[in-house]
C-alpha cells in the first residue's frame, strides 16, 4: 500500500463547512453591569494581604507577585456561539487561556431551558465547527476543557484529536458527579468527563498549576514544637539501595547514634545533612534521640500534580450545583444542568492565573463567568438562550454586588466587584431588496459599516478623531476608509494627495468616477467587494437542515418531540416553559 493512512471519524454531511460572516457585536449599555465603586485597590499590598487570608488557595490564585484590581472589561454575548466566536477572532485569536465549555451531551433529554437530543452526525457537525474556531482563540499555552458524558464522549474524543491533532490530548478526567447510587439503569451512572486539550502540548506541562492541597490533607501538619514558620511534619530522611557517600553515623542530640536501616541509605549526603540541621529542619523526635526526620513546613507544600480522579468531595456534585442555583434564583426557577462552582475553580485554578482570558460558548446559567469572576480571570462568555437575560446578568450582578455568598465565594475570599459589558450580534451585513440584489443592511449606520467592513477585509477599525478618511488600520502605513458615497475623481484625487507616498489607503465607496491611477489607494464598490466572502443573510447555524433524517411516521406530538423538532432547537434555546427532562438528568 502506497503513502501513509490516516485514521478518520467520518460521517453524513461531514464535508459541509460553513462560510462564516464575521459579524460586529453591538454593546446594549442598558444591559451592562459595573460596581459602583472599585473595590480592590490592585496594588501589590492588596494582593499580598488578600493571600495571606487564603492559604488554601493556591499561590497562583492570589500570588503576591501578581497585581490583581477590579476587572471590568469581561463580556457577555448573547446569540448562537458559531457566530459569536467567529466575531470574537479577530480580536482575540491567540489569546484565551482557558476554553471551558459543557455543551448540550446530546442524550435525547428535553429541559426547560433548551433541548438536547440530535441525530448524531449533526451534533458532530455542529460541534466541530466551533471547535475549529476555538483551537484557533486558544494561545499557545492555552486549553480546552469540555464536559461530557457517555453519549458523545468517545466520539468528541476523536474529533478533538481531529481538530487538535492526537498528541495534544491531555487526559480524560472522571468527575464524580453523583454521591449517591442511581438504580435506575442496569449500571448506575455516577460520572461525567472533563476532556482536556491542549494547545501546545509541552507548554501546557510547564505552565499548569499543580492542585493544592486541602485542610483535609493538610491534617498531618502541625506545629508540635511551636515553630515560628507554623505547621510542619517530619519526612523520614532514608531513602532505598546503598549508596556509599549516603551511609554515614549520625549523632541525635541525647546522644543515640543513628545508622541507616537495613537495604536503606540516607536520602541526603553529610554536607546537605549538616546544613539541615543547622538551620533546625531535622527533628529527633520528643525525646530527641528518635530517628532524623527532615522539617517540611505547610508554606512550603507546592500542591499535587492534577490526576485524572476528581472525586465529589474535592470538586463538587451535580446535588451541590443545583443547591446552588436554588440559593441564586429560587426552586422554581432554576436553570436545570448547572456545573458546580468547585468543578470550575478546579479547571480554572490547573489552567489559569490570574487576570487570564476564560471563555465559555456554552454558558447555560453563568457558571464559568461567576466563578472566573471571583477568582480574578477575565471572562467571556455566550449563551442563546433567554436565560442569558434571566440567569446569568442576575447572577453576575449579584457576584459583582458582592451579595452571592453561596459557591466558592468564602473560600476565595470574594467581596464583590469588577463588572461585564453585555453584547448582541449585529444582524447579516447584506440583506436583499425587493429585486433580490444583496445591499447594505438598512439598520447599518455608518460607523457599523465602517467596523463591519474593517473586519471583513482583515483591518483593525481605529477611527481617527482627526482624520476622516482613517476608519482602520491593518500596519502603520496601511490604511482603510469606508463611505457610501459616490466618490469623484477631484475627490479621490484629493484623498491620494492627503495619504502621500509613503502610505497606501485602501477605499471602500459604492461607487466612484475615477481618472487615471492613484498609486497609493485602491478603490473598490461595496458591496461587490465582499459579496462572495462568505454566507449572508444567515443567522442560525444552530442545524444544517440537508443533514435530517427522515421523520419517523407516527409519532404522539405531546409526549415526544419528533426527531425533526428536536433537531431544529438543538444548540438553539427553544421556550418551552415546564418541560421536563423525559430521561434522566444529563448531569
Ligand atoms: C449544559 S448547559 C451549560 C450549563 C453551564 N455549564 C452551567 O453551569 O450553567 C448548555 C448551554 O448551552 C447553550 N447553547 C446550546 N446551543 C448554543 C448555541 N448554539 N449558542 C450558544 N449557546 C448555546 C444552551 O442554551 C445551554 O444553556
Amino acid at each position: 500500500m502506497n503513502g501513509k493512512q490516516k485514521l478518520e471519524l467520518t460521517w453524513i454531511g461531514k464535508e459541509n463547512r460553513p462560510r462564516l460572516e464575521p459579524r460586529i457585536l453591538l454593546e446594549d449599555p442598558d444591559k451592562s453591569y459595573h460596581a459602583r465603586h472599585r473595590v480592590k485597590m490592585g496594588s501589590r499590598e492588596d494582593a499580598k494581604a488578600r493571600s495571606l487570608n487564603t492559604h488554601f488557595v493556591a499561590a497562583s490564585e492570589a500570588s503576591p507577585e501578581t497585581v490583581i484590581g477590579d476587572i471590568f472589561d469581561n463580556r457577555l454575548i448573547f446569540g448562537d456561539n458559531l457566530l459569536a466566536l467567529k466575531a470574537l477572532e479577530a480580536e482575540f485569536a491567540g489569546k484565551v487561556k482557558c476554553v471551558f465549555i459543557d455543551p448540550p451531551y446530546n442524550t435525547g433529554s428535553a429541559f426547560t431551558h433548551y433541548d438536547d437530543g440530535v441525530e448524531h452526525s449533526i451534533w458532530l457537525s455542529l460541534m466541530r465547527d466551533r471547535l475549529e474556531i476555538i483551537r484557533r482563540l486558544l494561545s499557545d499555552d492555552g486549553s480546552l476543557w469540555i464536559t461530557i458524558d457517555d453519549n458523545e464522549a468517545h466520539y468528541l474524543k476523536v474529533l478533538c484529536d481531529e481538530v487538535f491533532g492526537r498528541s495534544c490530548f491531555i487526559a480524560s478526567n472522571i468527575w464524580q458527579k453523583r454521591y449517591s447510587r442511581e438504580n435506575r439503569e442496569a449500571i448506575g451512572d455516577a460520572h461525567d468527563y472533563v476532556l482536556l486539550y491542549a494547545k501546545q502540548r509541552e507548554r501546557f506541562k510547564v505552565i499548569r498549576n499543580r492542585v493544592p492541597i486541602t485542610e483535609e490533607q493538610a491534617k498531618i501538619y502541625k506545629n508540635t514544637n511551636n515553630h515560628h514558620r507554623g505547621r510542619w511534619r517530619g519526612i523520614p530522611m532514608t531513602a532505598q539501595g546503598y549508596r556509599p557517600n549516603q551511609m554515614y553515623e549520625i549523632v541525635a542530640p541525647g546522644g543515640a547514634i543513628h545508622r541507616p536501616p537495613e537495604g536503606r541509605c540516607w536520602s541526603m549526603i553529610e554536607p546537605e545533612f549538616r546544613k539541615l540541621l543547622e538551620a533546625g529542619r531535622i527533628y529527633f523526635g520528643k525525646d530527641n534521640n528518635s530517628q532524623p526526620n527532615v522539617i517540611r513546613f505547610l508554606d512550603e507544600v507546592e500542591g499535587f500534580v492534577p490526576w485524572t480522579w476528581w472525586p465529589h468531595d474535592e470538586v463538587g456534585h451535580t446535588d451541590e450545583a443545583k443547591k446552588e442555583m436554588h440559593a441564586l434564583f429560587g426552586k422554581a426557577n432554576a436553570f436545570i444542568t448547572p456545573k458546580p462552582e468547585r468543578l470550575l475553580r478546579r479547571v480554572l485554578h490547573i489552567a489559569t492565573n490570574p487576570g487570564d482570558l476564560i471563555l465559555d460558548s456554552f454558558a447555560g446559567s453563568g457558571t464559568t463567568g461567576a466563578v472566573a469572576h471571583k477568582m480574578g480571570r477575565r471572562w467571556i462568555m455566550v449563551e442563546l438562550g433567554e436565560h442569558c437575560h434571566t440567569h446569568i446578568i442576575p447572577r453576575l450582578k449579584k457576584v459583582i454586588d458582592g451579595e452571592d455568598p453561596g459557591g466558592i465565594t468564602k473560600a476565595v475570599n470574594w467581596a464583590g466587584g469588577g463588572g461585564f459589558r453585555y453584547y448582541r450580534l449585529a444582524p447579516s451585513l447584506l440583506e436583499k431588496d425587493k429585486w433580490d440584489n444583496w445591499v447594505i443592511n438598512k439598520t447599518y449606520n455608518a460607523a457599523m459599516l465602517a467596523e463591519a467592513l474593517c473586519k471583513l477585509e482583515g483591518f483593525t477599525y481605529a477611527p481617527s478623531d482627526s482624520v476622516y478618511w482613517q476608519h482602520g488600520t491593518s500596519t502603520e502605513h496601511d490604511f482603510i476608509y469606508i463611505t457610501t458615497a459616490s466618490l469623484t475623481h477631484e475627490q479621490l484625487q484629493q484623498l491620494s494627495d492627503e495619504v502621500g507616498p509613503e502610505r497606501s489607503l485602501l477605499v471602500l465607496c459604492t461607487a466612484f468616477r475615477g481618472r487615471g491611477e492613484y498609486s497609493n489607494l485602491t478603490v473598490k464598490k461595496i458591496p461587490k467587494q465582499v459579496l462572495s466572502r462568505c454566507e449572508w443573510g444567515h443567522d442560525d447555524y444552530s442545524l444544517q437542515v440537508e443533514n435530517l433524517p427522515q421523520a419517523p411516521a407516527v409519532e404522539p406530538a405531546e409526549t415526544k418531540a419528533s426527531p425533526q423538532a428536536r433537531q431544529l432547537s438543538l444548540f438553539r434555546e427553544v421556550s418551552r416553559e415546564g418541560a421536563k427532562p423525559r430521561r434522566k438528568d444529563k448531569t
